[in-house]
């Protein structure tokens, strides 16, 4: 406020010394004493007028009322300076009347063109007050628009962003809460299922309703269930704290030949009982990787373990490693049925199982490449289904250890 002042007052000391020049040019000293009396009274009462309206104090003045204040101010101005100057007789009656004559036209056109000048910043300021209306209520597709000036059109291109940012955050906020939602679904259900069988099986033997080889098989049964339970709760766990970020495995650099052979090995028996063949085929002088030994071995154990039950007999899975582009690719293939079409881009979602209901109700918990693609991710590469002449192919890629 008091900088304003300030400035006010170094405007108004600008504009009297520059008229005082002119009157001095024009009529020599005295008249330029007699104009800074009438000029300095003038001046003051403008700009107080205009200072206490930009003060804020007169709130709700519009935007078309201060632009036709503007103009008042600056004819009044003139209108007072003639009439005050014919008073004290150093303008002639006959000049003033022609000058307020012209005045009066002017300001009639001045106050057309102020009108003309400030229709199109309400119109937009109106149009931008309606869009944001809009979205305040729920319309995200709403936009606005203006043209008037270079910042109102500023302002409608910051607001259209803001809108543009809320709606694609709404939108992820939706898909994720959808597929949260869905995940629920499935864990309650892949709990119910052998819940239930427990609840059968163990009704069935407190009665004492079987005999004993029954009884034996039962509790086999049962087992079979606490195991499938407790690795559905393992797995849940363990992609809810990679969801989270909440990890802290050290990395290492890992030589792939060794840890993929071992890999290989604890995974023969499973193979063998399938009639499948594991088989590797690591690039000569491949260098390290950096990655955590024990999460790497869980990504290509549920690779492994998706191709050997995916490959019928006599079939055979083969993991391939090699550098490429300062990363490494690790492979796993098979030589199974591959997956359709329009089940690639959801194999990697939590609980999405492939192929026909009875497949899917048989499979595993649909977990194991989400948790992989949540590992190879951690490590900062990535994983994908590849194109492959048959059967399946599941490459991803490590950072090279340097
Ligand atoms: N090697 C493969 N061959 C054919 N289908 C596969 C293969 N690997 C994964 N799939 C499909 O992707 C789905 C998701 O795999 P995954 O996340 O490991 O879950 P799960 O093995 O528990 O069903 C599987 O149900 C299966 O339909
Ligand atoms: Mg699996």
């Amino acid at each position: 406020m008091t900088r304003s002042l300030f400035a006010s007052t170094l405007v108004l000391a600008l504009a009297l010394a520059i008229s005082a020049v002119v009157m001095a040019i024009a009529s020599g000293g005295h008249a330029v004493v007699v104009t800074a009396e009438i000029l300095v009274p003038i001046g003051v009462l403008a700009l107080l007028v205009a200072q206490l309206v930009a003060s804020g104090r007169l709130r709700s003045t519009t935007l078309r009322t201060r632009f036709q204040l503007g103009l008042a101010l600056a004819l009044g101005q003139l209108l007072a300076a003639l009439l005050i100057g014919a008073a004290v007789m150093f303008v002639s009656d006959h000049d003033a009347l022609a000058t307020i004559g012209l005045l009066l036209f002017a300001a009639l056109i001045a106050a057309r063109a102020a009108q003309l000048l400030s229709g199109g910043v309400v119109a937009d300021i109106r149009a931008i007050r309606d869009g944001l209306r809009a979205v305040g209520a729920g319309d995200r597709n709403a936009r606005v628009a203006a043209s008037s000036s270079v910042e109102l059109e500023d302002l409608a291109a910051a607001a259209n962003r803001m809108i543009g940012t809320l709606q694609s955050e709404e939108q992820q906020r939706d898909a994720a809460d959808s597929a949260r939602r869905q995940v629920i679904a499935a864990v309650s259900h892949d709990l119910r299922t052998p819940l239930t069988s427990l609840r059968l099986l163990t009704q069935a033997l407190d009665d004492n309703l079987v005999d004993e080889v029954t009884a034996r098989r039962y509790v086999h049964t049962m087992g079979a269930n606490v195991q499938a339970l407790a690795a559905l709760v393992d797995d849940l766990f363990e992609l809810s704290r990679l969801d989270a970020g909440d990890f802290t495995w050290s990395t290492e650099a890992v030589a792939l030949s060794e840890l993929i052979n071992e890999t290989i090995t604890s995974m023969s028996a499973e193979a063998a009982a399938n009639s499948v063949i594991l088989d590797t085929q690591i690039a000569a002088g491949l260098g390290p990787a950096r990655a955590n030994p024990e999460k790497l071995q869980r990504v290509l154990c549920n690779l492994l373990q998706n191709a050997i039950h995916h490959t019928p007999s006599d079939g055979s899975v083969l993991v391939s490693a090699q550098a490429a582009n300062g990363t490494v690719h690790i492979a796993v293939s098979d030589t199974g049925d591959g997956i359709a079409a329009e089940d690639a881009p959801r194999v990697f979602e939590p609980f999405y199982r492939a192929g026909s209901d009875a497949a899917r109700a048989s499979a595993g918990s649909g977990l194991g490449l989400a948790i992989a693609r949540a590992i190879v991710e951690a490590h900062g590469g990535r994983i994908w289904l590849a194109e492959a002449p048959r059967g399946t192919r599941v490459q991803f890629t490590l950072p090279l250890a340097t």
